[in-house]
């Protein structure tokens, strides 16, 4: 190695170590003029000899290139998000349920819920490979370059190991100040919170603009199974990320008992406006991972773990008016219009009413001063009327009586709070279900926004859903704002959705009570339309998770012979109607876990709970929570406890772990 190679890798070492100390050890051992010297000596030496750039030289954050679009990246592992507690009630509820399960022997670890989006870090061989956002938490978008401008993110690690990471990306409180403050100044329009201007950050084409807004990074969880690391839980693996150069809150706390999570709740509610970043609440984890097995997950979120958000912060405004929609199964849906006011980071304009009875119950009106708040910090919603300040001329607020879109009259269903348009020609509901049809987890069609939608139905170019399958550039780039590429765009990704696995249509289609998980159940188990067409009643409530609700709306919907229609119209367009996710071999005596509802339970010793359900369901079974009449068989392992009594009584057949592997390997 001659002197300048020595130097550059010297400097490159350097430069690794002091961002570490910086922001990881929150210790800094130079200051930022030494570093960034350091930084433009070896800027300098690059320059020079540009064969000598390292991939990940810290000269390397800011790429050149502006990119066309984001690559599209599928997870490893989903990333998933967390069920929420809004109080003390709903934290011991989760306390309880985890008691239930593996009995009182555990500890908690509390962490600050940093409110940025949530990202995946991959490093191969310790260098920093891949960065993608949640997306819908299976897909999201390559947004490396864009990441590798954060300098808390490491591109070297100090040990060269291959790993997925998980965690948050934010924009500082001081950061997003001075970013508001320019864009003040310059006439730009302001960023509502720090974490839309993260998020907006994040998804700019030019990694500069990003490498400009001083973002941050904490790092909360390896993707995957952390015990493949031999490290026995969440609290260690957070120390072990530590020490392979990832920014890790140091905020944390492991708590013995849920009085002690309570504790560190209230303890960090009074403290949150110190802190140099914002929080939006509190999450609270199982430590250990053998814990964190046994309790499994639900198909949203892990049991293990749960989101405390603190309490949404109240304002007072003035109802303008309120809005009616026709929504897409034809309920009508007040919405409060606003005197605009800040809450909780953003304006706010519109609130939801949710129903009649609310605003009856309530007496809400027009005019009237009302006390709003964002509910799960999200959705605003109205929470009363400040009476005395009601003017004297006000009257109770009236639903009307007939459709706003169609003029049928609207009638309130038995049992239900909402008013409804039964009018299945009701222009807005159709409206409405091509939207859904076309949404991200539905067929997935970029480009058709909801305007663009209106106006193809407001041409008269389409009647239903499989109208969009015949439309043509020539039409679509009549449309207002619609250009020769955006139009080209869209019809390529009607293309694309025509090869969309059978639950995205399912889902698309908008059966009533068919959500997106059901329709995934119904695509594995009847793999094609026609099969699920012909499905009775009987054999859908067989099913673990369809009930006799389920079952009856999706029986009625294939019915109609309009259904059936539409249908036909789809197949004909070429749109894919087979599920083409992993098969389930449910042909009788295939392997003994085929088709099967099966339950694990109690401790397994030879394989992790999650290595023995993957197994499981590659071979065609369908691995469940809790054990019913609808269970077909429970594995059993060590100090298995009431899911095994409940097996018992109900007779269903019980293996122990050996005679579960010994099947495995047949
Ligand atoms: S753990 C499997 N820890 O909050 C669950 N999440 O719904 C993994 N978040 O999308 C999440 N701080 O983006 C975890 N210390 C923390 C977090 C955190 C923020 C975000 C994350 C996730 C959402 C929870």
């Amino acid at each position: 190695m001659n002197e300048i190679e020595k130097r550059i890798a010297e400097l490159n070492q350097l430069l690794h170590d002091y961002g570490y100390a910086y922001y990881v050890l929150d210790k800094p051992v130079v200051s930022d003029a030494v570093y960034d010297q350091l930084l433009h000596e070896l800027i300098a030496l690059e320059e020079a000899n540009p064969s000598l750039i390292y991939p990940d030289s810290p000269t390397q954050r800011v790429g050149g290139a502006v990119l066309k679009g984001f690559q599209k990246v599928t997870h490893a592992t989903p990333m998933l998000s967390l069920s929420n507690a809004f109080n003390e009630a709903d934290l011991r509820d989760f306390d309880r349920k985890i008691r239930q399960a593996i009995g009182d022997d555990f500890s908690y670890v509390c962490e600050l819920k940093i409110d940025g989006l949530a990202i995946a870090l991959r490093y191969e061989n310790g260098v920093f490979v891949q960065g993608a956002t949640r997306g819908d938490g299976q897909v999201g978008e390559d947004i490396t370059a864009n990441l590798k401008t954060i300098r808390a993110i490491p591109l070297r690690l100090k040990q060269p190991v291959t790993i997925e990471v998980r965690g948050e990306a934010y924009m500082p409180k001081k950061s997003f100040e001075s970013l508001n403050e320019a864009r003040a100044e310059n006439g730009e329009e302001l960023f509502a919170n720090p974490r839309n201007a993260a998020a907006g950050s994040l998804r700019q084409l030019d990694p500069k603009i990003a490498a400009s807004r001083q973002l941050s990074t904490f790092i909360y969880a390896v993707g995957g199974d952390g015990e493949a690391y031999s490290i026995d839980s969440h609290g260690e693996m957070l120390d072990y990320l530590q020490t392979l150069g990832f920014p890790s809150n140091r905020e944390r706390e492991v708590c013995a008992t849920i009085d002690d999570v309570l504790t560190f709740i209230e303890k960090w509610t009074a403290m949150r406006n110190d802190l140099p970043y914002e929080i939006d609440g509190i999450v609270i984890k199982v430590n250990r991972y053998a814990h964190q097995d046994e309790l499994g997950f639900t198909a949203k979120s892990p049991r293990w773990a749960i989101a405390y958000k603190f309490p949404a912060e109240e304002v007072v405004t003035t109802l303008l008016d309120i809005d009616l929609t026709v929504g897409r199964t034809g309920v009508i849906t007040p919405t409060a219009i606003l005197a605009p006011v800040q809450v909780a980071g953003t304006t706010v304009g519109r609130a939801s009413l949710h129903n009649e009875d609310l605003i009856r119950e309530k007496d809400i009106r027009i005019g009237d001063t009302v006390i709003i708040r964002k509910a799960g910090d999200i959705i605003p919603e109205v929470v009363g009327v400040i009476l005395e300040q009601r003017p004297d001329d006000s009257k109770p607020y009236e639903m009307p009586t007939h459709c706003i879109a169609c003029d049928s009259e609207l009638i309130r269903l038995e049992g239900e709070v909402a008013l409804r348009c039964v009018n299945p020609t009701c222009p807005a509901q159709i409206a409405e279900g091509i939207k859904h049809f076309v949404s991200r987890n539905a067929m997935n069609i970029d480009g058709l926004g909801e305007k663009v939608v209106e106006q193809l139905l407001r041409e008269g170019y389409i009647h239903n859903v499989a109208d969009l399958y015949l439309l043509q550039i020539e039409q679509l780039v009549e449309l207002e704002r619609m250009g020769q590429k955006s139009a080209t765009n869209l019809v390529e990704a009607l293309e694309r959705s025509k090869e969309n696995s059978l639950e995205r249509l399912l889902f698309g289609l908008g059966i009533r009570h068919v959500g997106e998980k059901a329709a995934k159940i119904l695509a594995e188990q009847y793999e094609t339309m026609n099969a699920l067409m012909q499905a009775k009643k009987e054999e859908l409530t067989a099913i673990h998770e369809i009930g006799e609700k389920m079952a009856d709306s999706v029986v009625a919907y294939f019915e109609n012979e309009e259904v059936q229609l539409l249908i036909t119209r789809l197949a004909d367009v070429g749109i894919n109607m087979t599920y083409k996710g992993k098969k389930i071999q449910v042909e009788a005596g295939a392997n003994p876990f085929a088709g099967k509802t099966i339950v694990l339970t109690g401790k397994l010793e030879q394989l992790t709970r999650n290595e023995a359900k993957a197994k499981i369901e590659e071979l065609g079974g369908i691995v469940t929570g809790s054990v019913s009449k609808k269970t077909d068989l429970v594995i059993a392992g060590e100090d298995a406890g009431s899911k095994l009594d409940k097996a018992q009584s109900l007779g269903i057949e019980i293996w122990d772990e050996n005679r579960l592997i010994e099947q495995l390997q047949q």
